[in-house]
């Protein structure tokens, strides 16, 4: 399932008359009709957004400062599509720096290089910022028209890239979580079994020792980790198809504040949670759920050692998604952890649902790797998703969008 995402534009230049010029010449209410048209001469074809183009167009006068707002965007899980960059930008970053910063940021983004000087040749300009599909220069003055152009075709493709990109990681997620499914429910069933018969010897040897005996100890222990270990084949089973969740008509938000007492009651991290007083339900099975919640303060926890704030938003999304039958209108409720932690390298990010994935030191209690793994499952079995967003040094914020409940709250 793809979201329908919005047109967010960055117009990065000291001149404060080309941002009024871009936001007229882009604004909705002024050329809906034109842009439609301009594509459809251009094309032969309508594109799929333009009939209602849902743009919002930002400002920003330095190249550090449209930087800033790039990466926070981004992290808040709602980036930017497109930058208009002047190549003069005193007394800062020039365009190309800016750029360059801007990649970093978000991969994604498209962009438009403004120019009426020769500080760059088009020649500098492709060695210097690469890969080159992503931009296009336009020089001053510029015509209406060939702006217009530019941000049709360059936000079209932006939004084909995310729609690819999100059907290829949805595709590879469910394939990787039916296979562990498979996989973890066999294990964690026998080894349960196993367990509980190594667990019943023990005790039953203990009960020949007087308490004094040497030995007494070490079997308690072991009974111990025996648990700690039984704790463990529970996540296993929250994989498997055996334990297909119990659904019910529930409210998230008490799922929430059970998670964030249990996970922050005794640690150095405060927690921000107002949630609106007229929140969907959704239909979950709230012990799995719950455990999903856990793993994920657990993480925001872990990643602010020195202590922090997590901040809870939730709130009711009512709005058209695009699948492979076309489009369809959803309504569901959305719920985002942000913390203010150490971040997510970029190498990382591409494996932190992989089971047994960790950047932690590894142990029984911690750095298993199996926290994200349990949250892909988990929300994939109720039909909702998950997405995380980071910048390293800065923060994490994950986005766990459930559809929401047809049923009534009950009186
Ligand atoms: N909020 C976060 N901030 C920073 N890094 C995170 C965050 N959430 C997840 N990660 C990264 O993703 C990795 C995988 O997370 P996951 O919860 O699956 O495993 P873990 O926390 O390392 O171990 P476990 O959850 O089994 O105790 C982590 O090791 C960490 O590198
Ligand atoms: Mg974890």
């Amino acid at each position: 399932m793809i979201r329908q995402r919005k047109n967010r534009i960055l117009v990065i230049d000291d001149n404060q008359d080309i941002h009024d010029d871009i936001i007229k010449i882009l604004s909705p209410s002024s050329n809906t009709s034109a842009l439609d048209a301009l594509v459809k001469d251009i094309s032969g074809y309508s594109t799929s957004r333009s009939e209602s183009p849902d743009i919002q167009i930002d400002s920003a006068l330095q190249g550090d400062e449209g930087v800033e707002m790039v990466r926070k965007a981004k992290l808040d899980g709602n980036p930017y599509a497109l930058a208009f960059v002047d190549i003069r930008i005193p007394p800062g970053l020039d365009g190309v720096q800016t750029i360059k910063q801007l990649q970093q940021a978000d991969e994604c983004l498209q962009y438009v290089i403004i120019t009426a000087y020769s500080d760059y040749s088009w020649e500098n300009i492709n060695t210097e910022l690469s890969p080159q599909d992503n931009l296009l220069i336009l020089k001053k003055p510029f015509e209406i028209i060939e702006i217009r152009q530019a941000a049709s075709t360059l936000l079209e493709k932006w939004h084909l890239a995310h729609e690819r990109n999100e059907a290829i990681e949805e595709l590879i997620h469910s394939k990787k979580i039916e296979t562990i499914g498979i996989m973890a429910n066999g294990i964690a069933h026998d080894f349960n079994n196993l367990l509980m018969g190594i667990q019943g010897n023990i005790e039953l040897a203990a009960l020949d020792l007087s308490e004094e005996h040497r030995a007494y100890e070490s079997l308690e222990r072991a009974v111990e980790i025996i648990q700690t270990t039984k704790k463990l084949t529970k996540k296993f089973l929250v994989f498997s198809d055996f334990n297909n969740p119990h659904k019910q008509a529930t409210s998230i938000r008490d799922m929430i504040i059970y998670a964030k007492n249990h996970e922050l009651s005794e640690s150095n991290v405060s927690c921000e949670f107002s949630p609106p007083d007229n929140l969907w339900l959704v239909d979950v099975d709230s012990y799995q759920m719950s455990n999903a919640l856990l793993e994920v303060f657990s993480n925001a926890r872990e990643a602010m050692l020195d202590g922090g704030k997590i901040v809870v938003d939730t709130e009711n999304v009512d709005e058209i998604r695009v699948g492979q039958a076309g489009e369809k209108k959803e309504k569901y409720v959305r719920i985002s952890i942000r913390d203010q932690g150490c971040g997510i390298q970029k190498k990382d990010l591409a494996n932190i649902y992989d089971p047994y994935y960790s950047t932690k030191p590894r142990g029984v209690k911690k750095g298993m790797g199996l926290g994200l793994a349990l949250v892909a499952a988990i929300v994939a079995k109720h039909d909702g998703t998950v997405r995380i967003d980071s910048v390293p040094g800065e923060g994490t914020t994950v986005t766990v969008e459930l559809p929401a409940s047809d049923k009534q709250l009950p009186e």
